[in-house]
């Protein structure tokens, strides 16, 4: 929901590092007010561990509804914390709101900014440059499933997976959508089709049945496994990746290191026309809690995401661009080879945004 043309964001910090990075990427986004004009009304929510171990409240009741009717965006930190060791806060909370807010497209660029920041030998900025469609409220994220037997020698746990046709028809669609808008040649579809004969049965089938309709943009099928390799080898050949939950959660992971490590790496949970979530691949990384040690830099580029979904495209790609140049004058955090702390690596980021 908008008044005029301020737009309303969520802030949901969360847990560990999620606070450190968020706070930097609201400094970014307050800074474009000056520089861009861009109007954006914050709202914080304290939703995340400590409110689950004091409260026993994940996401709260009426959460969904409130974040439908108040809000145009949500920028998240991270959710997970050791003294939650069934994770169930961070489900409720983060699933929660991907599934409940119906964000059926997760949106996961692997670019890298700068040659030096890729394990991979001479590779440049142009070799390693996709985005991962991962598809967001199904499949193995079902969370259906038991156990019989629990705790004895004859336990059987189930967990179960579903793909819908409606499912995987949207974000199929999706990823073509983007590669035609986008200009990108080519949508890769990644499944496990070879021993998932149902699930992945179905994936074909409407990988197939959807490319027939883009005849313009190439569309070609690889095994997870065999592109967990290619991603390595010849990441220059992707353009668009669509694939399902589970396989989109690992491979943007290995697309993170490409790109210079979890730090850098930056999503949107989009559902378009609706409110959608935007947040750091990286998790809440206890080790670095709390030292001013993280890396800002996924947490600002997932907030230049969300300038870009909430119509801000120049001051979504004048953040780009500072993060770019800030890297290249090594103005980083430790995990990028620098020396600053968290706080300093936002300042140097918006140091460099141009009006
Ligand atoms: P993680 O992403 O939190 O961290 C793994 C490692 O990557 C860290 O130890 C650190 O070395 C590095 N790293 C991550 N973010 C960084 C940053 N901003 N700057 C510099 N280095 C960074 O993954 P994990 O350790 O597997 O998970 C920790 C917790 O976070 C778990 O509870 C997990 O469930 C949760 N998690 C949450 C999200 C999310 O909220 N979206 C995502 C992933 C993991
Ligand atoms: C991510 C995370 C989440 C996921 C976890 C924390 C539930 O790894 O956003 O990539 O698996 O989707
Ligand atoms: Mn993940």
């Amino acid at each position: 929901m908008t008044t005029g043309d301020v737009k309303r964001v969520a802030v949901v910090p969360g847990d560990g590092i999620g606070p450190e990075v968020t706070a930097e990427a609201v400094a970014v986004l307050e800074a474009l007010r000056e520089t861009h004009g861009v109007r954006l009304d914050f709202r914080h929510f304290d939703w995340g561990a400590d409110k689950f171990l004091s409260e026993g409240v994940g996401l709260p009741e009426g959460a969904l509804d409130m974040l439908t009717r108040d809000f145009d965006a949500i920028l998240a930190g991270a959710f997970g914390d050791p003294r939650v060791p069934t994770n169930q806060h961070a489900e409720e909370i983060l699933l929660g709101m991907r599934r409940g807010l119906d964000l059926y497209i997760n949106l996961r660029p692997v670019r890298l900014l700068h040659p030096r920041l890729t394990p991979l030998r001479d590779r440049t900025p142009d070799d390693i440059d996709f985005v991962v469609f991962r598809e967001n409220t199904e499949g193995a994220y079902s969370g259906a499933g038991g156990f019989l037997k629990r705790g004895t020698p004859d336990e059987v746990a189930t967990q179960e997976e579903f793909n819908t046709r409606k499912g995987v028809e949207r974000i199929v669609v999706a990823a073509f959508e983007y590669a035609r808008a986008r200009g990108r040649a080519r949508v890769t579809m990644a499944d496990k089709s070879n021993v998932q004969r149902f699930g992945g049965d179905l994936w074909q089938r409407v990988f197939k049945e959807v490319a027939a309709e883009y005849a313009d943009i190439e569309a070609n099928h690889q095994y997870v496994d065999a592109m967990a390799m290619f991603m390595i080898l010849n990441p220059k050949q992707y353009g668009v990746v669509v694939t399902s939950n589970l396989f989109g959660d690992i491979l943007t992971d290995l697309g993170a290191a490409l790109q210079g490590g979890l730090g850098l790496a930056a999503s949107g949970n989009i559902h378009p026309g609706r409110v959608s979530l935007f947040e750091p691949v990286h998790g809440s990384a206890p080790p670095l809690a709390g030292q001013s040690r993280a890396n800002p830099a996924g947490a600002i580029l997932s907030a230049a995401l969300m300038l870009e979904y909430l119509g801000h495209a120049e001051a979504a790609a004048a953040v780009e661009r500072a993060v770019r140049e800030s890297i290249a004058d090594g103005e980083t955090t430790r995990d990028l080879g620098g020396t600053l702390s968290t706080a300093e690596a936002g300042a140097s980021i918006r140091r460099r945004i141009k009006g």
